[in-house]
């Protein structure tokens, strides 16, 4: 299955990938998650990249639309894809039209206010790529299951998430309406508690 993750910054897109993608038997392609390796190693996507996601903006599209079509060109992508924070534009999406259609969309739907706690208290083990909150952990530095480095996200602080809700307000939330229109959307309720925010996307994929 060829599948999208769509909806803000902190609607458990990632947390709810790990589960999704290993019951699809399909890899979990985080963008995000790309460009921050791509930031760590220096590469030249990474230089490029680095300021636009400080400042919590969109990295322009033809570097996004380059990297994802490469990735779906991997082996591990013939039986289908999870695709967490692609596309984030029309144009994006209109690119992945080309490169490879999905054949659903998955919504997750947050208000603002708890996004804004929940990026505030979010760690990532660095070692695991596992994602916690602060209010679920002994401590803040140790990943509770491999015990890797817990990370606080440069992206994370207020005034950037504040910029990152704007964006995805103007620039990613028309594409509810965009895959509404095609037929293939389906909006999940993330505001409820992890396992049944899971329970209800796998329901709406049958
Ligand atoms: P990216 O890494 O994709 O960030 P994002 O879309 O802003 O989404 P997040 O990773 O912040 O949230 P999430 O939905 O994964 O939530 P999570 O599961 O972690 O992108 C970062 C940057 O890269 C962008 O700003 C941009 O610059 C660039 N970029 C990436 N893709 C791009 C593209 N296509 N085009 C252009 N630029 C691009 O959960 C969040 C927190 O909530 C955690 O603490 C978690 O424990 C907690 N939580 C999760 N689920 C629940 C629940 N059900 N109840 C309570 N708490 C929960
Ligand atoms: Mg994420």
């Amino acid at each position: 299955m060829k599948l999208i993750f769509l909806g803000p910054p902190g609607a458990g897109k990632g947390t709810q990938a790990l589960g999704v993608s290993s019951k699809l038997a399909v890899p979990h392609i985080s963008t995000g998650d790309m460009l921050r390796a791509a930031v760590r190693n220096q590469t030249a996507t990474g230089l490029a990249a680095k300021a636009y996601m400080d400042k919590g903006q969109l990295v322009p599209d033809e570097v996004l639309i380059d990297m994802v079509r490469e990735r779906l060109s991997m082996d591990d992508c013939a039986a289908g894809y999870l695709l967490d924070g692609f596309p984030r534009t029309v144009e994006q999406a209109e690119a992945l039209e080309q490169i490879s259609a999905p054949d659903m969309v998955v919504n997750i739907s947050v208000p603002d206010v708890k996004l804004l706690e929940r990026l505030a208290g979010r760690r990532v083990c660095g070692k695991c790529q596992g994602t916690f909150h602060i209010s679920k952990l002994a401590d803040e530095e140790v990943c509770p299951v491999c015990k890797g480095e817990l990370i606080h996200r440069e992206d994370d602080k207020p005034e950037t998430i504040t910029r990152r809700l704007k964006v995805y307000h103007e620039q990613t939330a028309p594409l509810i309406g965009y895959y509404s229109a095609k037929g293939k959307l389906k909006t999940v309720d993330g505001d409820n508690r992890p396992e049944d925010v899971l329970k209800n996307i796998l329901a709406s994929l049958e």
